[in-house]
C-alpha cells in the first residue's frame, strides 16, 4: 500500500483489454491461462478483469501481492472457488477461514517439526529407490505419471505409515488423479450444473466417496488401535490445542488428512517432471547436478543426512518451482482494501499468479532460461520479499513446504545418481498446462539410461559428452 493513498484519493485499476460481451475474461482465462495472466502485467500493477458478469482483480506486483498474503493477513478469505471442492476437502484447514483457519494451522503444526521430516524422509528415500529399481534399462516411461506416482505414494506412506493403511493407498491411487483431474472444470461450472448426474459428474462423486471412505476407514481404525505410528495421521490423532487442550474430533482429523493428500501430490509431481525434463534439456546444469550427487551418493539412494551436501540438487529444485509454479491463488477482500493507490472494493474476487511473477524480467533476468545459480545465497538475497512464492506466504503459507522441499531434493538425487532421462526420440513438444493449482507438462516421455560410470569415480567429463 502506498502511504499517501486513500480510500478518497484512490482511483480504480485499468481493465485489461479483450474481454466479450457477458462472458467478460473468462474465455481467456479458461482457454490460454498463462498467456492471458502473462499479459497483464503490460496493463498495471492491480488490473481489473471480468469473469462473467463479476469483476475481479489481478495483482502483478510483489510488494502488493505481499499485502495481499502478509500485510492484510486475516482479512483476506479464501475465494468463492473453494467451495467447488468442499464435498471433497470437507472443514480442513484449506476451506477454513479466520479463527478456525488459525486454530487448524496450529494443531497440524507438530506434523512438520524437523523431527518428524526426518522420520518421512526415510520414505521419501524408501519409495524413490523401491520405484526406480523396476526401471528397465532403455525403456521410455511418461516420466510426468511416473512423478505423479512417485508423490502420491510418498505423501500417502507419510500419512498412514502402518498396514491399517494398505488399502487405503490402493484407493487413493485408484481416486485421487480422477479427482484432480476433474477440479479445474468445477472450478468454472456455475453449482446447479454440478449437481446434474451427468457422467463427469457421477464419476467425481463416486471417486470422492471412495476415496474419502476408504481413508476415514484408516481414521477410525488408528484411533481403535491408539499407537503412535510416528506418521502424519499419529501427529494429528494426538495433537492438543495448547491454548485449550482440545483435540481434534475424528471428522478434523480425516479432512486434514484428505487436504494433506490433495494438496500435497500433483504440485510435488509436477515439480519433479519438470525437474528431469530441465536436466535433458541443460546438459550444463545436469553434469553440475551429476558430480554432485556423485560426489556424495555414489550411486547409492539419498537419506536425510545428505542434505546439507546436496546444495546443487537444492538449487535445482527451487530453479524449478520459481519456473513452474503455481498459476493461480485466490482471495476474497472482506472490506474494502487499498492496494497500490487502487481501491479494491468489499467483497471482489482477489487473484494473482506466483508463475506470472516468477517471470517478470526485472526480477529474473532472462525468465525462461533455467538457472539454478539464481538461488545461490547472496543472489536470491536480492529478491524483494513474494518475488518468490511458489509456496504462497504469510498466515496460508504452504505447511507442506519443508515436506516438499525434503522430499524433492532427496529424490531428484536418488534418481540421479543412478539414471539419465532423457526425451523421447520422436516424442512430442512438450507444453505447459495449468490444471488445478499447478503447472503441469503435456506428455513427457523419457528414456531411462543406467548411469554405470558415476563421476566420482571418473573424475570430470565435459557435459556435452557425458
Ligand atoms: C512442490 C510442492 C508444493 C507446492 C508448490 C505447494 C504450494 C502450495 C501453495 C501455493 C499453497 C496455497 C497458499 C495460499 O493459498 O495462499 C499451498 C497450501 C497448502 N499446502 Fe502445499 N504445496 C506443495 C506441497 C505440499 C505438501 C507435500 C503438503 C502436505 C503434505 C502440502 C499441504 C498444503 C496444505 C494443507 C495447504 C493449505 C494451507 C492453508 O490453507 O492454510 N503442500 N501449497
Amino acid at each position: 500500500m502506498t502511504p499517501t493513498a486513500t480510500t478518497e484519493t484512490a482511483r480504480s485499476a485499468p481493465a485489461a483489454p479483450g474481454a466479450l460481451p457477458l462472458l467478460g475474461h473468462g474465455p481467456a482465462l479458461l482457454r490460454r491461462p498463462l498467456d492471458f495472466l502473462c499479459s497483464l502485467p503490460a496493463t498495471g500493477p492491480v488490473v481489473r478483469i471480468r469473469l462473467g458478469g463479476l469483476p475481479a482483480y489481478v495483482i502483478n506486483d510483489a510488494d502488493l501481492v505481499r499485502g495481499v498474503l502478509v500485510g492484510e493477513a486475516g482479512r483476506f478469505d479464501q475465494g468463492v472457488m473453494i467451495e467447488k471442492v468442499r464435498p471433497l476437502l470437507g472443514s480442513g484447514v484449506g476451506t477454513a477461514d479466520g479463527a478456525e483457519h488459525r486454530r487448524l494451522r496450529r494443531l497440524m503444526q507438530p506434523a512438520f517439526h524437523k523431527a518428524r521430516i526426518a522420520r518421512y524422509a526415510a520414505t521419501m528415500t524408501a519409495v524413490a529407490a523401491e520405484r526406480t529399481a523396476a526401471w528397465k534399462p532403455g525403456r521410455t516411461l511418461r516420466i510426468d505419471e511416473e512423478m505423479n506416482e512417485l508423490a502420491l505414494t510418498t505423501v500417502a506412506r507419510a500419512l498412514f505409515s502402518s498396514d491399517l493403511g494398505a488399502d487405503a493407498i490402493t484407493e487413493v491411487q485408484r481416486s485421487l488423479p480422477l479427482i484432480l483431474d476433474e477440479i479445474p472444470r468445477r472450478a468454472m461450472l456455475p453449482d446447479a450444473l454440478l449437481r446434474l448426474p451427468t457422467p463427469a459428474n457421477r464419476r467425481f462423486d463416486r471417486a470422492v466417496r471412495r476415496l474419502r471412505s476408504a481413508t476415514r476407514h484408516v481414521v477410525d481404525a488408528a484411533r481403535a488401535d491408539g499407537t503412535d505410528h510416528g506418521d502424519l495421521l499419529s501427529v494429528l490423532l494426538l495433537a492438543e490445542d495448547e491454548a485449550t487442550g482440545a483435540r481434534l474430533t475424528d471428522d478434523q482429523v480425516h479432512d486434514q488428512l484428505v487436504n494433506m493428500l490433495v494438496a500435497g501430490t500433483e504440485t510435488t509431481g509436477a515439480t519433479l517432471a519438470w525437474t528431469f525434463h530441465e536436466l535433458a534439456r541443460n546438459p550444463a546444469v545436469e553434469h553440475r547436478l551429476h558430480q554432485e550427487t556423485d560426489k556424495v551418493l555414489s550411486g547409492r539412494p539419498a537419506v536425510f543426512e545428505d542434505i546439507p551436501r546436496l546444495a546443487y540438487t537444492l538449487r535445482v529444485v527451487q530453479e524449478a518451482l520459481r519456473r513452474y509454479a503455481p498459476w493461480i491463488i485466490l482471495r476474497l477482500s472482506p472490506g474494502e482494501v487499498l492496494l497500490g493507490d487502487v481501491c479494491i472494493p468489499a467483497g471482489a474476487t482477489v487473484l494473482f499468479s506466483p508463475y506470472v511473477l516468477h517471470h517478470q524480467p526485472e526480477l529474473y533476468p532472462d525468465p525462461l532460461a533455467f538457472d539454478p545459480d539464481r538461488w545461490l545465497p547472496e543472489r536470491a538475497a536480492k529478491l524483494p520479499k513474494c518475488a518468490s512464492i511458489p509456496f504462497g506466504a504469510g498466515s496460508r503459507q504452504c505447511p507442506g513446504n519443508v515436506f516438499a522441499l525434503t522430499q524433492a531434493v532427496i529424490q531428484v538425487a536418488t534418481i540421479a545418481a543412478r539414471w539419465r532421462l532423457h526425451p523421447a526420440e520422436g516424442g512430442p513438444r512438450v507444453r505447459e498446462v495449468a490444471r488445478g493449482a499447478v503447472v503441469h507438462p503435456t506428455a513427457l516421455p523419457m528414456r531411462c539410461l543406467p548411469r554405470e560410470h558415476p563421476y566420482a569415480q571418473e573424475g570430470d567429463r565435459n557435459p556435452s559428452t557425458a
